[in-house]
């Protein structure tokens, strides 16, 4: 089929949808299983903050991996989608009263604490509710990670996780509470990270702080390492799936695992990010004196990446070949910011073509927003696309 076969057939449903590659998707799992079952004492809870839609978790489900939520609406949708509560983990700075006892009702694997008044709620509506919930201390690691300053977490000024100073005051703490059952400490240090040295950098700080425990006679049977892998935006097509051999790689060399310790990851976008595709029309093209621009329906509230993190996206021109020309590529909403990108290159662009935005199967969909009270977007696998 031609790119412009393929551009009319994706016109037979309304515009702007989000497109699902399940081939692509089961490729991703397959390699990232492979690689990970190269070490039994590895465990995935995949991030569903990343993207919820059934038709990649039926996928994620069907791999084995357990979840990794940090809301009560995550734990739900994780549930009614059939995943093993006892395989999924609950993180967040500000978990409700209500999503703490969802938690326990649902008998959640683990949950990670990421502060003391939060460690006190939780010890006190298990011990009410005749539960021992298990935990993971969530340490803020003082770590930095070479991605957008939004998306940056393991350093102390960030809001996430206990300051390292206070960790064996926290662990003596919860040692002592009748509804908490302490297993292990988790870690995360922020998102889209492509340099390997920034793991590393979390690897060498895990090692100093379990040769701490070592020295009190502490040990923990799970050190969670969270997610942060990061895709390749900038050429979806020859990276399809991520690098997760030289992930594992990172932690197999850094990381000093103790006897009979597990390994828990929580990685979301280097899983979905590449299966997903912002379908849309260009509603018109407008020649303004200084600059071209294109006018898709989809927008900031379909994707809000651009937006909020000057995040880029290949846009493709499935329906024109023509010689290319300079555009601002922006969307229909009341914003500014509503551009997904600034003086690129496409081919000859007009009125009806369809414009795939890429990599966008990651915090696409699950960001989108009714903003200027549009719908939601609605999502498509391509193998029916492709059936129809
Ligand atoms: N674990 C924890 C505790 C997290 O906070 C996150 C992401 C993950 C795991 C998964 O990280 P991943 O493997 O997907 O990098 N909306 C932003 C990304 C925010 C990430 C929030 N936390 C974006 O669109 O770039």
């Amino acid at each position: 089929m031609t790119k412009r076969e393929q551009a009319e057939r994706y016109k037979r449903y309304a515009t702007p949808y989000y497109l699902y590659n399940e081939a692509l998707l089961q490729q991703t799992l397959d390699t990232l299983t492979c690689e990970m079952g190269k070490d039994p004492r590895y465990v995935m809870h995949y991030a569903i903050k990343a993207n919820a839609n059934p038709i990649v978790l039926r996928h994620i489900k069907a791999a084995g991996l357990g979840i990794d939520c940090v809301s009560g609406g995550e734990i739900e949708v994780a549930c009614n989608m059939g995943f093993d509560p006892r395989k999924m983990v609950f993180a967040g700075v500000g978990k409700a009263d209500w999503e703490i006892k969802l938690g326990l009702e649902k008998g959640i694997g683990c949950f990670n604490v990421e502060s003391v008044p939060e460690l006190d709620v939780i010890n006190q509506i298990a011990t009410e509710t005749g539960k021992k919930a298990d935990i993971c201390l969530r340490i803020n690691p003082n770590v930095g990670a070479h991605t957008h300053a939004n998306i940056v977490t393991g350093l102390s000024d960030n809001k996430f996780g206990i300051d390292m100073a206070h960790m064996f005051d926290v662990i003596e703490a919860a040692n002592a509470m009748t509804g908490i059952n302490l297993i292990g400490l988790h870690f995360h240090i922020g998102s889209q990270i492509t340099e390997m040295d920034d793991f590393i950098a979390l690897c060498d700080r895990i090692n100093e702080l379990q040769d701490m425990l070592d020295a009190r006679g502490m040990s923990m049977k799970i050190i969670n390492v969270g997610g942060g892998l990061g895709i390749d935006y900038e050429a979806p097509e020859t990276n399809q799936v991520p690098d997760f051999k030289a992930f594992f790689e990172v932690y197999r060399k850094n990381l000093k695992l103790r006897e009979g310790q597990e390994l828990h990851f929580e990685l979301g976008r280097a899983i979905v990010a590449q299966c997903g595709t912002l379908i849309s029309q260009v509603l018109y093209v407008k020649d303004n004196t200084n600059k071209k621009f294109v006018i898709l329906d989809a927008g900031m509230t379909e994707l809000i990446r651009p937006a909020l993190y000057d995040a880029h996206h290949k846009i493709v021109n499935l329906s024109s070949d023509g010689p290319t020309d300079t555009y601002d590529v922006v969307g229909p909403i009341c914003e500014s910011s509503d551009t997904f990108a600034i003086n690129t290159q496409l081919p000859h662009t007009q009125r009806g073509d369809v414009i795939a935005i890429m990599s966008a199967g990651a915090y696409g969909e699950t960001m989108a927003s009714g903003y200027n009270c549009r719908s939601l977007p609605k999502s498509y696998s391509l193998n029916d696309i492709m059936a129809d």
